[in-house]
């Protein structure tokens, strides 16, 4: 499969307030605004960091799996995103090689881009995202 690059790191947040008076107090980053993104019930925050992202993510509704996953875990590391060329491709590559697909289809993510996942059960207990940039305007 072509990994192009570590696209972003996604954490799991009760409240991107909260989080970003952290990231971007504390730690100095500097977030590119926030977006809702319907389609996985979540709140997102980016800051980019050098060729990479961090991605804030909090729960818009008590069934998203952000919501779940901070029930069961807290807040902390969520899952890694890798940019790939054609997601299409990557996932039936993926599914040939026996990885559970989450999405056997992509989704649109945050900022027009198309999105799947692969089971943490395939990829080492990582929860996998894969990631196509948006068509240039
Ligand atoms: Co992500």
């Amino acid at each position: 499969m072509h990994l192009r690059k570590l696209d972003h790191i996604g954490i799991a947040v009760p409240a991107l307030a909260e989080a970003r008076a952290f990231w971007e107090g504390k730690l100095g980053l500097h977030a590119k605004g926030e977006e809702d993104v319907p389609s996985q019930r979540v709140r997102v925050c980016f800051l980019p960091i050098g060729e990479s992202k961090l991605e804030l993510l909090e729960p818009t509704s008590p069934d998203s799996t952000i919501a779940k996953f901070l029930e069961k875990r807290g807040p902390g590391l969520h899952h890694v995103a890798f940019e790939v060329p054609d997601i299409r491709a990557a996932l039936a590559e993926a599914k040939a090689q026996g990885i559970q697909l989450i999405d056997q289809e992509p989704r649109p993510g945050a900022a027009n881009k198309l999105v799947a996942f692969l089971h943490p059960r395939d990829t080492g207990g990582v929860l996998t995202e894969l990631v196509q940039p948006a068509p240039k305007a």
